[in-house]
């Protein structure tokens, strides 16, 4: 296959750090990750967090870039590009196709959750959180989620402004989006930070994030209960059984891939735009730096706002960010205003995400089907917009709804599952295993730019021995757990 080179090359690599800044920082660091680091256990959740950032994430974005500049087409064709040009086995384009699909995937239910932001930015702008409780926050939020019609208006219309630009193609407009985004959408969260000192428990916030209880990590504390039933235990753990527990691990594994947009073809597709001349190394570490910096704010912020708020608990899920804020908004002075901005930003920080879950599909199918770029949005974006119907409606009509095939999840928990802890960590293990090992040392080191200097020679250890290795581990673990629970269940 020739390249064919359908789309041109940015001008700089600022413009590739602020789209991929721009598909990095989203939901992701705002909403995901405090809830996450809530859900499991605070300080060392977000240790192992940085530990997968640092090891797995920055070595594989590097590859994944070089991946789509060597390429230059959508992530599909760039592997096939590739697969040719080393006289390599077909298979590997599967790291195209999954992504694709992967995508489409992630962005049934991120519409989802960016429509409850767009929500609030009304709700807020209203005046309905001002000076409102804790406990009069939580009525409006649970109002929200089980409010279907609602929830499918924001759904659609989030989806639609995602597919606009989509279809205008990404190279328009893009940059400018994340270049004004960005530093609104920081200084917005320092604001919530100040509040958080000022108004917050910001002591106890900073200790739940970073004060890790290891314990708490690898292992779980059960018992049995009258009936037999196993349960965790709280508390007193003097007469429980310790058991492996691989899930916090899997879950910060799995989400270092989602913040950095990693793992299906995202970070490749833009890749493809990227100037010759540009640093990959220096570029990625800055986009890693930026998305772990950001995320870090909105989880200091997020806690102390939480712990100053007994009625709203760390653990409490998706909801966490959509409880808690609204509390510093309706609390402080000029909060009707900047509550709404803030939610206005999130959304944007969405968005400009949310075009890079569908890019690399409909790259593909513009570049090898001959279909308009309109078309091709339109289909990917109306499947996408249709399996998110059943993630809204896992809040709702089909809470209950848990079936053996979703692994007993709801649909939202399950789309979220199968990409962030089993799709996009696959993915990026063959993306290590590709530029690693599959590819020619000499094509890797002139992308790289950097033949013969010593960070290049420790980049390329880490992506052969110890990303992949780590990513292996985790998953062994897991598959290992998984049947060792069901065959005791027997
Ligand atoms: N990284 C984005 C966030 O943190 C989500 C995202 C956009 C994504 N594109 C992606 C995640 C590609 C995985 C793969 O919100």
């Amino acid at each position: 296959m020739s390249q064919q080179k359908l789309h041109g090359v940015w001008s700089n690599s600022w413009i590739f750090v602020l789209a991929a800044t721009g598909s990095a920082v989203g939901l992701g660091n705002i909403w995901k990750f405090p809830y996450m680091t809530g859900e499991n256990g605070g300080g060392a959740f977000v240790l192992v967090y940085l530990f997968c950032i640092a090891l797995i994430g920055l070595p594989v974005m590097m590859a994944e870039v070089l991946l789509g500049r060597r390429g230059r087409m959508s992530p599909v064709n760039s592997m096939k590009y590739l697969v040719e040009e080393g006289g390599l086995h077909g298979a590997w384009t599967s790291i195209g196709w999954m992504g694709v699909f992967a995508g489409l995937c992630i962005m049934s239910f991120y519409s989802v959750v960016a429509g409850w932001a767009l929500n609030y930015v009304f709700t807020t702008g209203s005046g309905s959180f001002n000076g409102a409780t804790a406990d009069q926050v939580g009525t409006i939020w649970g109002g929200l989620l089980g409010d279907k019609l609602t929830l499918t208006f924001w759904h659609t219309v989030f989806s639609v402004m995602t597919c606009v630009v989509v279809a205008l193609g990404v190279t328009r407009g893009l940059g400018a989006v994340a270049r004004y985004m960005m530093p609104f959408l920081i200084l917005a969260l320092l604001v919530l930070l100040g509040y958080g000192f000022v108004e917050g428990n910001m002591t106890a916030g900073l200790k739940f994030l970073f004060n890790p209880d290891f314990s708490k990590l690898f292992f779980k504390y059960v018992q049995s209960d009258a009936s037999g039933n196993v349960i965790v235990c709280a508390g007193d753990i003097s007469n429980c059984e310790r058991q492996l527990n691989y899930e916090p691990t899997l879950k910060a594994l799995g989400h270092a891939f989602f913040t950095l947009s990693l793992g299906m073809g995202a970070i490749m597709a833009y890749g493809a735009y990227m100037p010759d001349h540009s640093n990959v190394a220096r570029t990625v570490v800055t986009i890693g730096i930026l998305d772990t910096v950001i995320a870090l704010i909105a989880g200091m912020a997020i806690f102390a706002i939480v712990f100053a708020n007994p009625s709203v608990s760390p653990s409490g899920g998706p909801g966490l960010m959509f409880q808690s804020l609204p509390i510093a908004f309706g609390n402080m002075p000029a909060g009707q205003v900047f509550g709404t901005l803030f939610f206005m930003l999130v959304t944007v920080a969405a968005w400009s995400s949310a075009v890079s879950l569908i890019e690399p599909g409909v790259a593909w199918l513009v570049e090898s089907k001959n279909y308009s770029r309109a078309l091709a949005t339109t289909l990917l974006g109306g499947a996408a917009w249709f399996m998110g119907i059943f993630a809204l409606l896992s809040f709702n009509a089909l809470a209950d709804w848990t079936p053996v095939y979703l692994l007993n999840k709801t649909p939202f928990d399950f789309l979220d599952f199968l990409t962030s802890q089993l799709m996009l960590p696959l993915g990026g293990l063959f993306i290590a295993i590709f530029v690693g090992w599959k590819m020619s040392k000499a094509i890797v080191a002139s992308e790289m730019d950097a033949e013969g200097h010593p960070m290049f020679d420790i980049w390329l250890f880490v992506l052969k021995f110890v990303s992949p290795v780590l990513v292996a581990a985790v998953f062994v673990v897991a598959i290992y757990d998984t049947i060792a629970g069901f065959v005791s269940s027997l």
